[in-house]
């Protein structure tokens, strides 16, 4: 009988930022459902490097790969290194970002530079990714994006950039979901609430205290990465062949 947990046997995935938090998280748990996963990451070799033992200790192919998104030109060297190394994708998760946080649009010390790189980073270098990738996706294939429960509620301030970018994303994925669906591939975008990652640990004295923010959670905690990356594998894998287009909120609830 088939193992029905590897429901992912057979496919190749890429994990954008899969150094570290989600999307070290997600490269696991593709990894757990029997794809074969390659991650990226900007800066840190050894935790990427770490990651890539623990996937190939499951018995999938695994590789990392240098590509700071910042810099539009990687995208293209990214994908080919994957497609040279796998002969093909069939899922990308768009899940690298940054978050800067805390200042407001109408504070004169705004520090432009910074807030810039934001968009740069985790709107057009992960556009760029998508181009790369997307002549080149399997038919039938999967793009996730990982946009942010502020993506759908802005729910304190401080957040405008980082907000304004996680819309924009959602956006780009409802067009492209129009352009991709003649080739089966569906594209969508889920958007965890707080999760417990250097990115959250790092902007957390740009937010509302701890308890604050738990009370506007219904379901009163934060998500576990184990939540999110079983979420992020069940929207690449068979059964989610007919979700397109959509923004999944997993927030308990926030918002609503
Ligand atoms: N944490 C949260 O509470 C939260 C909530 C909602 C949504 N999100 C979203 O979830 C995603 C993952 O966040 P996280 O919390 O796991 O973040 P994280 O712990 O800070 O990890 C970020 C990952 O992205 C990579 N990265 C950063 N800049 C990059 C660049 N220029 N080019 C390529 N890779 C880059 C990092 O690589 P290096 O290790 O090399 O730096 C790392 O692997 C992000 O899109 C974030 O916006 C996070």
């Amino acid at each position: 009988m088939s193992d029905t947990s590897k429901f992912l046997q057979g496919k190749v995935a890429l994990v954008t930022g899969g150094s570290r938090g989600l999307g070290a998280a997600t490269a696991e748990t593709l990894a757990n459902h029997g794809a074969d996963v390659a991650i990226s990451y900007a800066a840190s070799a050894d935790k990427a490097n770490a990651v890539v033992e623990r996937l190939k200790a499951k018995g999938v192919r695994a590789i990392a790969v240098k590509s700071d998104q910042a810099d539009l030109s990687s995208a293209r060297p990214l994908i080919d290194e994957v497609l040279a190394e796998f002969g093909r994708l069939d899922i990308l998760v768009n899940n690298a970002g940054i978050a800067i946080q805390g200042q407001m649009v109408d504070d004169p010390s705004l520090d432009w530079d910074h807030y810039n790189r934001q968009w740069q980073v985790n709107v057009l270098g992960t556009i760029a990714n998508t181009r790369a990738a997307a002549p080149r996706l399997s038919d039938g294939g999967r793009i996730i994006f990982v946009g942010s429960a502020l993506g759908s509620h802005v729910v304190f301030p401080g957040v405008a950039d980082y907000t304004g970018t996680k819309w924009a994303l959602a956006g780009y994925a409802k067009g492209i979901a129009r352009e991709l669906g003649s080739r089966d591939i569906t594209v969508n975008v889920i958007q965890p609430g707080i999760m417990p990652t250097d990115m959250a640990a790092d902007v957390s004295g740009e937010l509302p205290n701890r308890d604050a923010i738990l009370d506007m959670h219904p379901i009163r905690r934060i998500a576990t990465l184990e939540e999110v990356s079983e979420t992020i594998a069940f929207l690449a894998g068979p059964h989610a062949g007919y979700i397109n287009g959509q923004q999944l909120t997993m927030a308990g609830g926030l918002g609503i």
